[in-house]
């Protein structure tokens, strides 16, 4: 069956404008040159120039994935882009478990993991006019079908479809993000989604390899705080970690 991006269905069923295109480099930087006033998503059947965090590539072949950028406007405050990609990373993680059988978890700060292979990554931006968010863009990539990804990320990447006999619809994964994501946004504010992201996430308690710029070290992972922040014992100890990754699980 040929599951094609509907921006129809997506439209009716949802509270955003909807702009499909069927070849672009990336849908974050399509989001950024475009002037809109109104909820707006943009979905690509693929990128040839996806891009990650830390400057990676998001590898975005024709029709195997989910490649989308939600914009948002009418921010009265700055908002934390941090805070905005865990609830994001919340809002994906409870939709695959919710329309699949699977049981997603989170890695920090905006990976979504099957068991110990990324199936999803999550790339937020803002972008920022006379010292007020103009707009956010939130980056979302899923690998939903089978595909050959380099042999460099064999052993590291999944999809959806390697990991479930259910049937798999795009447009139905797409709307139901949109209207999580509407619902969740309502309580941003009170922080509650953070309760969520650390259920979900697959990093607490765990023995950890840590890259901050050019330095590399191993660390407990204790917590992670109300900022979205990852709390770290390490041997000189404990760190809080603003950026950076989590290059390796240890134990
Ligand atoms: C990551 O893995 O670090 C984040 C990946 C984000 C990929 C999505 S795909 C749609 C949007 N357009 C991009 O170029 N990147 C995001």
């Amino acid at each position: 069956m040929k599951d094609l991006l509907n921006k129809n269905y997506i439209e009716k069923e949802t509270n955003y404008n909807c702009i499909i295109l069927e070849e672009i480099d990336s849908t974050n930087h399509y989001a950024k040159k475009i002037e809109t006033s109104e909820n707006l998503v943009i979905i690509a059947d693929k990128q040839t120039k996806g891009r990650g965090r830390l400057g990676r590539d998001f590898i975005s072949k024709k029709g195997k994935g989910i490649y989308m950028s939600i914009v948002l406007t009418n921010f009265n405050n700055l908002i934390d882009i941090t805070k905005i990609t865990c609830l994001m990373a919340v809002v994906v993680s409870t939709v695959l478990d919710e329309l699949t059988d699977l049981k997603t978890k989170i890695k920090w700060v905006n990976d979504i993991y099957i068991s110990d292979k990324k199936v999803c990554g999550i790339l937020v931006e803002s972008i920022i006019k006379n010292n007020q968010v103009d707009k956010v863009i939130i980056g979302i990539g899923i690998n939903v079908y089978k595909q050959n990804f380099p042999i460099e990320l064999k052993s590291k990447v999944t999809s959806l479809e390697e990991n479930t006999d259910i049937l798999l619809e795009r447009n139905k994964i797409i709307i139901a993000i949109l209207n999580k994501l509407d619902e969740e946004f309502q309580n941003f504010s009170t922080n509650h989604f953070m309760k969520e992201y650390k259920k979900r996430s697959n990093l607490i308690g765990r023995i950890v390899q840590i890259r901050e710029r050019d330095n590399s070290y191993e660390g407990k992972v204790l917590d992670i705080n109300e900022e979205g922040n990852l709390i770290v014992e390490t041997s000189l100890g404990i760190r809080t970690l603003y950026s950076g990754e989590v290059e390796r699980i240890i134990l």
